[in-house]
């Protein structure tokens, strides 16, 4: 994709693909949208999807798969054992990563459940530039701790720094020298700081020390496609490689690699690559365990014949660039009218920082999840709160505040056309100008574990009815 230039001088976003398939989207009155969400306590993850316009919460299992992958899925081989299916995506997968052995999960988390199984033991500490919520459970539930290492510019919200994901490699060197590292963790690109990338220059300085001590190196690739961008455009060695060079490059850095195929093929599943054949023999026992048998991992064969062809787009440039400038466009228009995002833009979506947004929110009453439900009733989009409801209390039911307070509004890829983004963005600017309107929330309901998938939350006052009033009074008869 690239940015056109129009006859005005304007740069516009132009879309490298044309809409072939579509599915028809509801805008619900104002009234039904506080009912619904009401219904859902004030929870996205909890909204029924016919009720949500754009559907903004994630990229996972939502990107719009291209014709090939689809016309894929008629050839699939249904086979318990020994689909050639599989073993298409798993020559696919090895040649292009270059790492020998392969195995399939049902999706990422299955996959960090079976690494933490097997190499973490009681105490370890598993450094990474960043947590992902589901890694952190799963460390924790094998006895690990983890360990943050984000450079400090990494949560500057705004800033101008390129690759805010980068580890602190200085912090590393420390970490390391006191032993009991199961394996260090690279998230490129990163999820709850704001799809903020990684440079290769960072992983090859992790790799660098992690081999000078013996330590393993795990990538979470997930979101690497939006990585590998960024690596091209703002990264000076990698502006002359291609995308394939790219990826080999980075994954020399790695002894494993797992991902999301949710988020990575646009597709359904998971998958981790393995350097070495111990490791990998080690982790194969437990796949029929939790996943099925080894050639298909608990993936419907159809998906695996679409995740082969995804892998494909991820070497496109048009398909690697779609997210990234989608969001640098809707970053640029909320900034050049001051409502506070994180900066540079990243990946994966925009990041509304709601500590700005709301600054007369507490942070123990949720600010960014008050942003989500109150965009929700003006506009009928759906994000999702990344700040301290997505950090669970600890073990003496204590808040743990996050370091940021961030409402995710993600970009799946080749989804949403460009009116669709202008919507968005109007309705986020009239919100921002209202936001005194806006209160806290407080849970209702709250599980231990993971609460912002299902916890339950109300208002604190009757702030969602005045915010109706204003929009009413604002839009008059438009939804
Ligand atoms: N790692 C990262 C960086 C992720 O973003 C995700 C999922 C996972 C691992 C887990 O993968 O969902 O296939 O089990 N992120 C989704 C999101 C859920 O909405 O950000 P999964």
């Amino acid at each position: 994709m690239n940015n056109i230039e129009f006859i005005n001088g304007e740069k516009v976003p132009l879309e490298m693909h044309k809409v072939r398939v579509v599915q028809k989207l509801k805008l619900m009155p104002i009234e039904d949208r506080i009912n619904a969400i009401t219904i859902a306590g004030n929870n996205a993850h909890l909204l029924k999807n016919e009720d949500v316009f754009l559907d903004m919460l994630t990229d996972s299992g939502v990107n719009a798969m291209s014709d090939k992958q689809v016309a894929a899925m008629l050839e699939a081989d249904d086979a318990y054992a020994g689909s050639a299916s599989y073993y298409k995506l798993e020559e696919k997968i090895r040649k292009i990563f270059d790492m020998p052995y392969f195995l399939p999960a049902h999706q990422g988390r299955a996959c960090e459940h079976l690494l933490s199984k097997v190499f973490i033991k009681q105490n370890d500490i598993v450094p990474m530039n960043y947590h992902f919520t589901t890694t952190k459970v799963h460390v924790e539930l094998a006895g690990g701790k983890v360990e943050e290492l984000i450079t400090d510019e990494g949560l500057y919200v705004e800033s101008e720094v390129a690759f805010k994901g980068d580890m602190d490699i200085i912090k590393l060197k420390q970490l390391v020298e006191r032993g009991n590292i199961a394996f260090v963790r690279v998230e490129a690109g990163t999820n709850l700081i704001g799809g903020q990338p990684v440079s290769l220059r960072n992983m090859r300085g992790v790799s660098e020390i992690c081999k000078k001590h013996g330590i393993k190196t795990v990538l979470d690739a997930s979101l690497l496609s939006d990585n590998i961008y960024f690596n091209k455009i703002r990264e000076e060695q990698c502006s002359n490689m291609s995308i394939t060079e790219i990826i080999l490059e980075i994954s020399k850095c790695f002894d494993i690699i797992y991902f999301s195929a949710r988020k990575l093929t646009s597709s359904r599943g998971g998958g981790m690559l393995f350097r070495n054949e111990e490791d990998y023999t080690k982790v194969r026992e437990l796949i029929p365990v939790y996943e099925g048998f080894s050639t298909y991992g608990g993936i419907s064969v159809r998906e695996i014949e679409s995740m082969a062809v995804g892998i494909d787009d991820l070497l496109d440039e048009d398909f690697v660039s779609q997210g990234p400038i989608f969001i640098a466009e809707i970053t640029k228009l909320l900034k050049e009218v001051g409502v506070p995002v994180v900066t540079p833009a990243g990946g994966l979506g925009v990041h509304l920082n709601c500590e700005k947004f709301v600054p007369h929110i507490p942070k123990n009453q949720y600010p960014a999840n008050s942003v989500m439900s109150a965009l929700y009733i003006v506009s009928g989009i759906r994000g999702t709160e990344r700040g301290t409801m997505s950090t669970d209390k600890n073990e003496n039911g204590e808040e743990v505040f996050s370091k940021l307070e961030l409402l995710r509004l993600a970009l799946p890829r080749r989804v949403f056309t460009l009116s669709q983004i202008k919507y968005a963005v109007d309705r986020i600017i009239w919100l921002y100008k209202n936001s005194n309107l806006i209160g806290g929330l407080k849970f209702i309901e709250e599980p231990k574990v993971l609460r912002f998938f299902f916890g339950k939350l109300e208002p604190i006052g009757d702030w969602q009815q005045n915010l109706k009033q204003k929009f009413k009074q604002d839009f008059k008869n438009s939804l």
